[in-house]
């Protein structure tokens, strides 16, 4: 134990309670997926209850002690990393589906649930969590609360946010407090369930929490679909939607984004035609067979409009889940190509098109290479920037005016800096384009309501005044 305050916590904490210090964990909670970051923590505590949460916070709080809560560690925007040191507060351990409520379609979960598992045990009830991020075989139901996660099936069923009835919070001091009521309407007071979700572990630690669920939708229809151009990709989806169908994924993956997957499954079963720039990815779902095909009827026209090729049909399960196991690979597959840094762009849908043209514009201009993929019917495009052959001083001092440069056009188009990955730690020094001097005291205002001492996730999302 190098610090004193080490040696209190040690003596303070009960026996029972995960206190660990081993390099391993150390080294294993120092890291997400968020480029090549890394801050250690001091201590890592492995809670298993709520009341253990409450001890952790109490003697946080009387010591000053900085406390980052993480998941399963799958961030993209840093916002699980203990960037001041401290304790890294792993919820892993609290991973129990606590309640299946079948007659109110709802579900009590501990945060450390990973999300696929959750998915699953639902389904076998012939019922259906709606968020779907790509890690979902990884990531927890806590880090998709702290980062209001999304993923490609959010263009139907919204994100996290809109499937969170009510939490459990400890807040900084160790109180516990629910933030609503278990019910699908609540107009009762200030909205604290919405303020917790999205804010990273910055204004208290989620330690139970109560989601909507909805029947199983169990028939789908998927189509892979390419187009000689991105752009007109790009346009395809906005006219889509306005056919009056509502796909259960439309998914945008420009042709480099398909071949670095490829290259990292090793699956090159997918044939591109030379000319092919990209693709989209469409899915349907219906409770019966029969309405999948009069969803598909109204697409098809769309696409010949904007000069699609012939479409892939995924007929059965099993050649769906190739095509979606592909599409889930390429965040990995890119991070592996490549030193990179990923912007999480969002655009009102429709101007899509012209934030595709502003970041290629703009990789020009400054000589990058960006790979784009994401949730085109979201307005959701992730920009991968490629380091390539930009020397050091060119990636570290001249591209964060180019990202400043790609948010503004973002901004002015209607849109913000991130749609599911957070802010963090990766996109606070942009902050001030998506919000005024004014609005960000606001912000402040609350985090200083929330954690006076500033001890909870320090540094996230809120630039320095
Ligand atoms: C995806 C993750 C990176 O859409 O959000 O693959
Ligand atoms: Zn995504």
């Amino acid at each position: 134990m190098s610090k004193d305050w080490m040696n209190a916590l040690k003596k303070a904490m009960p026996a029972d309670l995960n206190v660990r210090i081993d390099e391993e964990t150390i080294q294993r909670e120092s890291r997400d997926e968020t480029e090549d970051l890394h801050f250690p923590p001091d201590v890592v505590i492995e809670p298993t209850k709520t009341s253990e949460v409450v001890t952790v916070m109490q003697w946080a709080s009387a010591h000053g002690v900085p406390v980052t809560a993480s998941g399963a560690r799958t961030g993209l925007s840093g916002g699980a990393l203990a960037i001041n040191g401290g304790i890294a507060l792993s919820m892993r351990r609290m991973n129990s589906i606590l309640e299946v409520d079948e007659r109110n379609l709802q579900v009590r979960v501990q945060p450390g649930v990973i999300v696929e598992n959750l998915q699953d045990a639902v389904a076998s009830k012939g019922l259906f969590y709606a968020v779907d991020p790509a890690s979902r075989g990884s990531c927890s139901i806590g880090g998709n609360i702290a980062e209001n996660s999304g993923g490609p099936r959010a263009v139907k069923y919204g994100v996290t946010k809109d499937w969170v009835l009510n939490l459990e919070v400890v807040l900084a001091d160790g109180s516990v407090i629910q933030t609503g009521a278990n019910t699908l309407k609540n107009s009762t007071g200030y909205n604290v369930t919405q303020l917790m979700i999205g804010s990273e572990g910055t204004l208290g630690i989620v330690t139970e929490a109560t989601l909507k669920l909805l029947p199983l939708p169990a028939f789908k229809a998927l189509l892979l679909v390419p187009f000689a151009s991105a752009e007109q990709a790009c346009e395809a989806v906005s006219a889509i939607f306005q056919s009056g169908v509502q796909p259960s994924a439309m998914e945008f993956m420009e042709r480099s984004a398909i071949e670095l997957a490829q290259k990292f499954t090793g699956d090159y079963s997918l044939q591109m035609e030379d000319e092919v720039q990209a693709h989209l990815l469409i899915e349907v779902d219906a409770f019966r067979a029969e309405d999948l095909l009069p969803q598909m009827e109204s697409i098809l026209p769309v696409l010949e409009m904007f000069g699609a090729k012939d479409p892939l049909f995924a007929e059965d399960a099993a050649a769906q889940e190739k095509l979606w196991f592909l599409r889930r690979r390429v965040g990995e597959a890119v991070k592996s190509a490549s030193v990179y840094k990923e912007e999480d762009t969002v655009v009102p849908r429709a101007k899509l098109p012209e934030l595709l043209l502003a970041v290629k514009t703009i990789g020009k201009t400054f000589g990058f290479e960006s790979i784009c993929y994401g949730h085109a019917g979201d307005g959701n495009l992730h920009v991968n920037i490629l380091k390539g052959d930009l020397t050091d001083h060119a990636w570290e001092a001249e591209l964060p005016n180019a990202i400043r440069m790609i948010f503004k056009s973002v901004v002015a188009m209607g849109g913000t800096l991130s749609g599911e990955h957070g802010i963090g730690w990766v996109q606070k020094p942009y902050m001030d384009i998506a919000f005024s001097p004014r609005h960000l005291q606001l912000m402040r205002g609350i985090k200083r309501v929330f954690d006076p001492q500033g001890i909870l996730n320090p540094q996230k999302i809120l630039p320095p005044e």
